[in-house]
Order: C-alpha cells, then sequence, then structure tokens
C-alpha cells in the first residue's frame, strides 16, 4: 500500500468500531484511485516535533512533508496570527489523495494558544483529537478540556469551537453530507 493509502487506513482504524464514526465509514472509498497532490508544509507545522502521540501521529509526522497542507481561512477572517497557527491536510475526499465526493477524513493542526472562533458547516463531521488536550465547544456550552481518543460528534451547522493553551493539537476529522470542500460559515 502507498503511504496515503495507509495514512487512510491508519485514520479509519482510530475510528473503527466507534458508534459515532459508523455513517462516515459506510461511505469509505476502496480502490486503488490516487489524486496529485502539491506537498508543501505549513507554518503551524513547526509545532509536529512536539505532538505526543501513539504511531499513528507519529506516521502522520513523518509524512508531513510529502503532504499537501492546506487553510481554508485568509487574513480576513481570524486575523494573521490565526493563520500561523492552524493548518489541515486531507487524506480522503474531494482535494486530498483519496478521491471521495461522499467523506473527507484528514488530520487539523492547531499550534499552542491559539483560538478557533466558532464556525459551522452543513457537514456532519467527527473529530477525533490524537494528540494534545484543547478546550472544545460545541453551541453554547462552556469550553470544555477534552483528551486524545475523545470523539467529538458535530450536527450540521452546529457552531463549534476549539483553543489550545500550551500544547499543540493533532485532531482527525472527518465530514459527510453537504459540499465536503465548502468554508465553514463564521459566527
Ligand atoms: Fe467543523
Amino acid at each position: 500500500m502507498d503511504e496515503a493509502g495507509e495514512l487512510a487506513e491508519g485514520l479509519r482504524q482510530a475510528v473503527a468500531g466507534m458508534a459515532a464514526a459508523a455513517p462516515f465509514l459506510a461511505d469509505w472509498p476502496e480502490g486503488p484511485a490516487r489524486r496529485a497532490q502539491v506537498p508543501g508544509l505549513l507554518p503551524v507545522c513547526r509545532w509536529l516535533p512536539d505532538l505526543a502521540g501513539g504511531p499513528l501521529v507519529a506516521a502522520l509526522c513523518r509524512a508531513a512533508p510529502r503532504l499537501e497542507w492546506r487553510q481554508t481561512y485568509g487574513a480576513g477572517d481570524f486575523g494573521a496570527a490565526f493563520l500561523d497557527r492552524y493548518g489541515w491536510t486531507e487524506l480522503v475526499g474531494l482535494r486530498g489523495p483519496i478521491p471521495s465526493d461522499r467523506v473527507a477524513a484528514g488530520v487539523l493542526m492547531l499550534g499552542p494558544g491559539v483560538t478557533y472562533p466558532a464556525h459551522s458547516h452543513q457537514a456532519a463531521e467527527l473529530y477525533l483529537p490524537l494528540a494534545g488536550t484543547a478546550l472544545w465547544q460545541k453551541g453554547d456550552a462552556p469550553f470544555a478540556p477534552v483528551a486524545p481518543g475523545t470523539p467529538i460528534p458535530h450536527d450540521p451547522w452546529v457552531p463549534h469551537a476549539m483553543q489550545t493553551g500550551a500544547e499543540p493539537l493533532l485532531a482527525l476529522y472527518l465530514w459527510r453530507g453537504g459540499d465536503l470542500a465548502a468554508k465553514s460559515r463564521i459566527h
């Protein structure tokens, strides 16, 4: 299996068996199709070596220079300081190396001391923090710490926000439904 396939399989296995993940995994792509990527790191990747995680985190860190790291927002959304500490890379979906128009999967990276303000999207989402305990907020609930390994589901259009402290955050995400390449609505 190629590197993208192995990473995607690692993501799949990380959530396999979680009831909340079943609808996402039902649409998981099979087959050898691959989409060309333009590898490139982002400033947030400088915290990859600080991530404390298991074999999947280590594999993602090793592969990071060969992945295409992306940002959905511009400086006009949350400011330049946010863009310095935010990025994601997709393994499965409309843009990543493994094509799917049914499900998207990848990892979000946040540096320390950053707030990802409240946003929402049509897609249903499941996050699984892989490294770093950040504060997570859903709807009007207060921010609360979520440790790695705890799944965080977001129904369509439910606002959510994250805030990191001293640790960077690496979190697996799954999307399904709606436009899988849509920019989130900012609240
Ligand atoms: Fe989200």
